[in-house]
């Protein structure tokens, strides 16, 4: 299993991407139709499909071109490192001067463009030249300027259900040989939070036998101390984290343990659910829940401010603790 697993069953067709039924479908009538817009905005959780998506659709637009010929019709282009205008016009003009098959423009990370640089693609995205489709990546659609999104048509990517992820990865786990028990495959796609990709890199990681650093026990003993306000408990467990993690990770992960404990008091599931007996999350006080949630957000404001994490993570326990 040298391999990467993200790359070795990345999906070539619409039928194998997972997970994103609703969209798909959209996608494939859309073509079928002749209704695919000449600018799309795919949105949604890192690690879902967009990449693969757009891919999948430069092929389908390109029926006759053979696979090692498609990167001639696709440009791939990450906006996070081309930011300024004039890489915008730049991409205009290669589009200009290539004339073969149906250009599919893929513009990565697409809203870390900058403002001029997305005024200049504006009257392109509009009436893109006859035989291009641009697709705009994205995990944060409400960074894209209004006049962008609404040019464009935009499809959603979600994240996916733990339990589409985990009969995933017991199939591939199948497909390579390996032993991969149901409650391992669970774990697993508690831990990807939705996205394909993270649980695949996690399998991986777990089928050649690599220790995962796991420190959900700490957490849920954090939690719980903050919880009761216990802050020499508290204090003690942010030094044992802090070994493999840093602040801003720390705080992160407790932000989202507030989150997830506030949801699994409604019933859902989450990758916190194995810490919880059965019933026993129905007693979190919620607007508590809300409190230690929002101060951890100020938190890690206070961690951008200062070089100084140790001091910003520790005070700003106790004061959770408070
Ligand atoms: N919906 C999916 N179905 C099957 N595999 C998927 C899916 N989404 C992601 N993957 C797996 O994860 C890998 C990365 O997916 P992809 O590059 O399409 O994600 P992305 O949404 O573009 O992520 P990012 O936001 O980080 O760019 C793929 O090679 C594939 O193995
Ligand atoms: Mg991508």
């Amino acid at each position: 299993m040298s391999e990467v697993l993200a790359l070795k069953y990345r999906p070539k067709t619409f039928d194998e991407v997972i997970g994103q039924d609703t969209t798909v479908r959209q996608l494939k009538s859309a073509l079928e139709n002749g209704t695919l817009g000449h600018a799309l905005i795919f949105c949604g959780t890192r690690g879902s499909g967009k990449t693969t998506t757009a891919r999948i659709i430069a092929k389908a637009l390109n029926p006759n071109v053979a696979e090692n010929e498609l990167p001639m019709v696709v440009s791939e282009i990450d906006a996070a490192s081309n930011t300024g205008v004039d890489n915008v016009r730049e991409i205009i003009e290669n589009i200009r001067y290539s004339r073969q098959g149906h250009q599919v423009v893929i513009l990565d990370e697409a809203h870390m463009l900058s403002k001029n640089a997305f005024n200049a693609l504006l009257k392109t995205l509009e009436e893109p030249p006859p035989g291009v489709t641009f697709i705009l990546l994205t995990t944060e659609p409400n960074k894209l300027i209004p006049t962008v999104r609404s040019r464009c048509q935009l499809y959603e990517f979600t994240d996916v259900s733990v339990s589409t992820l985990k009969a995933y990865y017991l199939d591939i786990a199948g497909k390579e040989g390996l032993d991969l028990s149901p409650e391992a495959a669970e774990g697993i796609a508690l831990k990807a939070e939705g996205s394909v990709r993270d649980g695949l890199t996690l399998l991986q990681k777990h089928l050649s036998g690599e220790e995962i650093v796991d420190n959900s026990k700490l957490y849920f003993e954090l939690v719980g101390a903050i919880y009761g306000g216990d802050v020499t408990t508290a204090l003690d467990l942010v030094s044992a984290v802090r070994k493999s993690e840093e602040a801003r990770v720390i705080i992160q992960t407790l932000e989202k343990w507030f989150w997830w404990c506030s949801l699994e008091s409604f019933g859902q599931r989450t990758p916190v659910r194995d810490f919880f007996p059965e019933g026993s999350t129905a007693g979190f006080d919620l607007s508590k829940l809300q409190d230690l949630f929002s101060k951890c957000l100020g938190i890690e404001r206070d961690l951008y401010a200062t070089p100084n994490s140790k001091a910003v993570i520790e005070m700003g326990v106790i004061k959770l603790c408070l």
